[in-house]
């Protein structure tokens, strides 16, 4: 039988790595964030006194990688969410993150990210592309900010890094954010997280 691999990909704040922790369980496969490599990237970078933009520095970083760093506590929040973004566009980057990521997915995993489904895994039997408006997006990652509690910046501002990360993570060459051909599109906007999940489970059931 072949192993149950499922590939989400979709924007900032859509409810994909929620749906993602939960189909795992539900599956009964691992789980990988896969967000959490690029913003462990760049914090590396930032640590080096680098620029993450720098596409030698990012590199090295994301060669320098091991599994300790995805438990870092400072991965979450505006300055880790940009240099992500921006480590993200180097293709050497990506290139060394790649082969963790297939491996992972090996026997069976819920692998969430921009790219999962075009490039890391383009022959995984589910993908979905789960998105939402930019309005309820930013409205949710403003109240996961709050609730975490600490100085959070005000929704004009949250909105805009948002939509700029967004645009950034669509227009880049290196595995631009963009549904799969084969992707169902989950559009999250009026769903909570039971919803989200009940529709997944739908597509998951019909696609298989
Ligand atoms: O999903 P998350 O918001 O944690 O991702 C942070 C950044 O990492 C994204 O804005 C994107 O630039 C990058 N990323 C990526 N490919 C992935 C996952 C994340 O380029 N598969």
């Amino acid at each position: 039988e072949r192993p149950l691999t499922v590939a989400i990909d979709g924007p900032a704040a859509s409810g994909k790595g929620t749906l993602a922790k939960r189909l795992a369980v539900v599956l009964g496969v691992p789980h990988l964030d896969t967000g959490l490599l690029y913003r462990a990237v760049g914090r590396r970078v930032l640590d080096a006194g680098a620029d993450p933009a720098d596409a030698a520095a990012a590199t090295d970083a994301a060669v320098a990688l091991v599994p300790e760093d995805l438990s870092r506590a400072d991965l979450r929040g505006p300055v880790a969410d940009a240099a992500a973004a921006k480590v993200a566009s180097v293709p050497g980057v990506r290139a060394a993150l790649l082969d963790f990521q297939r491996r992972f997915a090996q026997g069976g995993a819920v692998l969430d990210g921009r790219d999962i489904g075009t490039v890391v895994l383009p022959d995984a039997p589910v993908k979905l592309f789960v998105t939402a408006g930019l309005d309820v997006r930013a409205q949710r990652r403003y109240q996961e900010l709050v609730s975490r509690g600490g100085a959070v910046p005000d929704f004009e501002t949250i909105r805009a890094e948002m939509a700029a990360r967004d645009e950034a993570d669509r227009t880049r060459t290196a595995a631009p954010l963009r549904p799969a051909e084969d992707a169902a599109i989950l559009d999250t906007s009026d769903l909570d997280a039971d919803g989200a999940l009940a529709r997944a489970e739908a597509i998951i059931r019909w696609k298989l």
